[in-house]
C-alpha cells in the first residue's frame, strides 16, 4: 500500500506584552494557563541567574503568587541557571533542567516557566520540547533580543561539538510574555544588542518601520524605554506573523529571510568563543550583507548606507578584528549544511524588501568588509 495522508496541526500562538508580570493582581499569567488536572496548573520555574541576581526578590514573589492562587501548584522551588551562551555549551546544564522535571513528576499537561535571556530561553525550551516528548513551555524572554526575536520564535536549541543549535527542536511555545520592566536591568550591552534583530526585520520586510528605528534610535541608543518599546512589539510582531503567515513555520524551504545578516553572524560568535553577542554579531552581519548586496549591484548605496548608519546610531560597532579571519567564509558553507540543501541566503534589493541569493561570492564579501570599514 501507497499511503499518503496530509495532516495539519492547529496551533495559536500566544503573545503578550505586559510589565510587573507577578504582581499578584496581573492576570496575564493566570488567564494564559488551563488547570493540569481538574483544578490546578502545575509548574516549574527556570531562572536566569543575571536575571535572578538583579531581581533579588523575583523567586519569592513568584512562589507568592503560586501560593495565593489556589489553581496553581509550583511543584519545586525555583531553579536559577546560568545565563549567557555558556548555559547552551554545556549539557550538564540540559541535564539539570531535565532532572528537576523528572523529580518534581511534570506531565505533558504540566508547564515549565522559562524566565531569562534567549541562551535560558532556548535551553529550557529544548529540555521541555524532549521531556516527555514535549511539556508546556510558557517563555517570559528579559533581553531585547529575546522579546523583539528569539523568544516569540518556534525554536528551542543548544550547542554541541562547537556549532550553534546543533540539537534542537521546533516546537511552538505555550505562551510567550514579554514584561518591559525586566529591561531596566540590562547592561548597555544586552540593552543594545536586540535591536539589531529589529534592523534586520525591517529591512528584510518593513521599510516604514526601518524608518521609525532610524527616527528612534539617537533615543534608543540612550536607553529611552518609550522610545524602545513600540520598536520591540513591531519587531516582535514582524516575527510572530512571518511564522504564523509565512507558510513556512519549521521553515522546511530554503527561503529565510529572517536569518539576513545570519551567517556570518553565527560564525563570527563562534570565532570570538561566544564573546561576542548574538545580537551585536547580528548588527555586523547585516551591515556586511547590506553593503555586500550594494557592492553586487542588487541595492543602492544610499540604502546600505542608511541600514549601516543606523547600526551605528543604536551604538553598535561594525567594524571586528575577526572579520579578517580566513575561517569567516567557512560560515557560509556551515550556514548551507545547518539548513540543509542548496546554499540561500537573503539580499536586500530595497529597503523593506529581501530577495534570496544562492552564490556569495568571497572576494567581494572581502571587499564589503573594506568598504563597511571606509564608511567610518
Ligand atoms: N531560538 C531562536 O529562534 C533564537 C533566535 C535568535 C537568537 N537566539 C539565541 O539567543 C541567545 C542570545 O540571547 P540574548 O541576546 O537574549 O542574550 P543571553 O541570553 O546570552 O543573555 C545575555 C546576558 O544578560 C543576562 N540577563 C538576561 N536578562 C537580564 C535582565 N533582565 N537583567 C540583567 N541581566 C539579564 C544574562 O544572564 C546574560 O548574562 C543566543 O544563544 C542566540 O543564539 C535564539
Ligand atoms: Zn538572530
Amino acid at each position: 500500500m501507497d499511503l499518503d495522508a496530509p495532516f495539519q496541526l492547529d496551533y495559536t500562538h500566544r503573545v503578550r506584552f505586559t510589565r510587573g508580570v507577578f504582581d499578584p493582581d496581573n492576570r496575564t499569567l493566570t488567564s494564559l494557563l488551563e488547570p493540569t488536572t481538574d483544578s490546578v496548573a502545575r509548574a516549574c520555574v527556570y531562572i536566569d541567574a543575571g536575571v535572578s541576581e538583579a531581581w533579588p526578590g523575583l523567586a519569592g514573589a513568584i512562589t507568592t503568587l503560586f501560593d495565593v492562587h489556589p489553581a496553581l501548584s509550583l511543584e519545586a522551588p525555583p531553579l536559577v541557571v546560568p545565563g549567557g551562551e555558556g548555559i547552551k555549551n554545556d549539557p550538564a546544564q540540559l541535564e539539570a533542567i531535565l532532572r528537576s522535571v523528572n523529580e518534581a513528576h511534570l506531565c505533558r499537561r504540566s508547564y515549565a516557566f522559562a524566565i531569562g535571556g534567549g541562551a535560558v530561553l532556548d535551553t529550557v525550551g529544548y529540555a521541555a520540547a524532549i521531556a516527555h516528548r514535549g511539556i508546556r513551555l510558557v517563555r517570559l524572554p528579559t533581553t531585547t533580543l529575546s522579546q523583539d526575536d528569539s523568544g516569540v520564535g518556534v525554536k528551542n536549541g543548544v550547542n554541541a561539538f562547537g556549532k550553534k543549535n546543533f540539537l534542537g527542536v521546533f516546537t511552538p511555545p505555550w505562551a510567550v510574555i514579554n514584561d518591559t520592566d525586566f529591561l531596566m536591568t540590562l547592561s548597555d550591552r544586552d540593552w543594545r544588542a536586540g535591536f539589531s534583530e529589529a534592523v534586520k526585520v525591517a529591512l528584510v520586510k518593513d521599510a516604514a518601520f526601518f524608518d521609525a528605528i532610524e527616527r528612534a534610535a539617537p533615543a534608543i541608543a540612550e536607553r529611552d524605554m518609550t522610545a524602545a518599546e513600540p520598536v520591540i512589539a513591531r519587531s516582535a510582531e514582524l516575527h510572530v506573523r512571518h511564522i504564523t503567515e509565512g507558510g513556512d513555520p519549521y521553515e522546511i524551504t530554503h527561503a529565510r529571510p529572517l536569518d539576513f545578516g545570519h551567517w556570518s553572524a553565527h560564525k563570527l560568535e563562534q570565532l570570538s568563543g561566544f564573546e561576542i553577542r548574538h545580537g551585536e554579531a547580528v548588527a555586523i552581519g547585516v551591515a556586511l550583507d547590506s553593503v555586500y548586496s550594494s557592492l553586487a549591484g542588487h541595492v543602492g548605496a544610499p540604502q546600505a548606507e542608511r541600514a549601516v548608519g543606523c547600526l551605528r546610531s543604536l551604538g553598535f560597532t561594525l567594524d571586528h578584528p575577526l572579520l579578517d579571519h580566513p575561517g569567516l567564509t567557512e560560515g557560509l558553507e556551515e550556514f548551507r549544511e545547518h539548513l540543509g540543501g542548496r546554499l540561500t541566503v537573503a539580499l536586500l534589493r530595497d529597503i523593506g524588501e529581501a530577495f534570496d541569493a544562492h552564490e556569495i561570492d568571497p572576494a567581494l564579501v572581502a571587499r564589503s568588509i573594506e568598504y563597511l570599514r571606509a564608511m567610518g
